[in-house]
């Protein structure tokens, strides 16, 4: 199991824990978190849209473009934004601390 910490939006955080292989997107909506995903990891709504640690960020392979253009439409995006739909969690993930915007 991956374990990532969920900070909310008031700053509480909480820990998830998700099999290998799950979304980041999977994890939040199992752990009750508000992340949308409305288009399903589509990358065309950015509902799903995480800010990650900024040490843990380099730890994530690269976005894509379309990944990329779908963060600079998200409302308080920053540069170690992600799109949670787009990330699979793994080993080298664990612990990983990422924020609700
Ligand atoms: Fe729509 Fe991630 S779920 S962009």
């Amino acid at each position: 199991m991956i374990a990532i910490v969920f900070v909310s939006r008031d700053g509480s955080r909480r820990t998830a824990t998700a099999e290998e292989g799950t979304t980041l997107l999977a994890a939040g909506q199992a752990d009750g978190q508000p992340l949308e995903g409305t288009c399903e990891g589509a990358m065309a709504c950015a509902t799903c849209h995480v800010i990650v640690d900024a040490a843990d960020f380099a730890r994530l392979p690269a976005a894509v473009a379309e990944e990329e253009d779908m963060l600079d439409l998200a409302p308080h995006a920053t540069r170690t934004s992600r799109l949670s739909c787009q990330i699979r969690l793994a080993a080298a993930l664990d612990g990983m601390t990422v924020r609700i915007p």
